[in-house]
């Protein structure tokens, strides 16, 4: 677990009510100060405070939010053994100077029964993550939104590994909440390269290892890009897994990153997505395949095609 390189730590205020987070919330002078939030499941690990270190660099105040919101879990069993463990979450967070806590009841959020939203991104949320998981972008899209208008935050940051549910965080809130800039944040991997989630918390030791086929598939991409076409890869990997691993690939695609149409040339601005299983837990990671940068020729310095 990274370390956080506070000398001076600030007491972490937890807010358990909606009423006391928004009784904080209206004293905060919205111009002269920021806030930063980060909207989480718990089970923190070192990409969570990944997030919240960029949010303090960025920003007055951080807010976190634990909060394990069964609205997007399409299957009852995952709800049930996600891990959960909100003393060690709250140390961990006040080690790493984090201001605000918001850890609700689930009775809190939802009082009543609520109608998940009708999303309507094109194909950014009816293909993988939403074909496989119907339901999980509707109620990850009801519970932002709940929080974004209790926290009212200046920035909201959100991890590159659940790279289609930033996608869709990015869509749903330039269309609601044109005021909050969402701040994409790198995929944080162990040392052997397995990419930081908290249901890795799940896997015994051996699983861990055996996870690391997707890590592998994924930055072994290039080299396979060299000698076969987007659709040979697609086969190869699924043959790969098949061969080579216990785990069980539930897809590997290769996507447009803005509109996650398939990827039909390696000239285009891709990401490799992938989901499996390793014993009864679900894994998903990504690889970005174009550069970032690009030489420019004219200036002689790399370019960035995205800012
Ligand atoms: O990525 C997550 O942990 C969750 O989907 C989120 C964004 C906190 C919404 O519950």
């Amino acid at each position: 677990m990274a370390a956080c390189p506070v000398l001076k730590l600030p007491v972490l205020k937890i807010f358990h009510h909606i009423s006391s987070l928004l009784n904080w919330r209206d004293s905060v002078d919205d111009l002269s100060r920021t806030i930063g939030f980060i909207p989480t499941m718990g089970a923190l690990h070192a990409g969570h405070v990944s997030l919240i270190q960029k949010a303090k660099e960025e920003c007055d105040y951080v807010v976190c939010c634990i909060f394990v919101n069964p609205s997007q879990f399409n299957q009852s069993s995952d709800l049930v053994k996600y891990p959960r463990m909100p003393e060690s979450d709250s140390d961990l967070l006040r080690n790493c100077g984090c201001d605000y806590l918001f850890m609700p009841e689930v009775k809190e959020i939802y009082p009543n029964e609520v109608a998940k939203p009708i999303l309507d991104f094109g194909t950014l949320n009816t293909v993988l993550e939403g074909s496989f998981r119907p339901g999980h972008f509707e109620g990850v899209v009801q519970i932002v939104d709940i929080l974004f208008s209790l926290v009212k935050p200046h920035k909201a940051y959100f991890g590159e590994k659940d790279f289609q549910q930033l996608a869709i965080v990015q869509a749903f809130s330039s269309e609601k909440y044109p005021e909050i800039e969402i701040v994409p944040c790198p995929i944080i991997r162990s040392e052997e390269g397995l990419a930081l989630s908290s249901r890795n918390a799940l896997l015994t030791e051996a699983q861990k290892k055996e996870a690391l086929i997707i890590s592998r598939v994924l930055t072994s991409l290039g080299e396979l890009s060299e000698k076969m076409s987007p659709q040979e890869v697609k086969s190869w990997v699924y043959t790969h897994f098949q061969n080579e691993s216990s785990l069980v690939l539930e897809y590997f695609e290769l996507v447009h990153a803005n509109n996650f149409e398939e990827l039909q040339s390696w000239d285009d601005d891709g990401v490799a997505l992938i989901a499996a299983y390793c014993g009864t837990v679900r894994l998903i990671d990504n690889h970005r395949l174009a550069p970032l940068y690009k030489f420019n020729t004219d200036t002689g310095r790399l370019q960035d095609q995205i800012g």
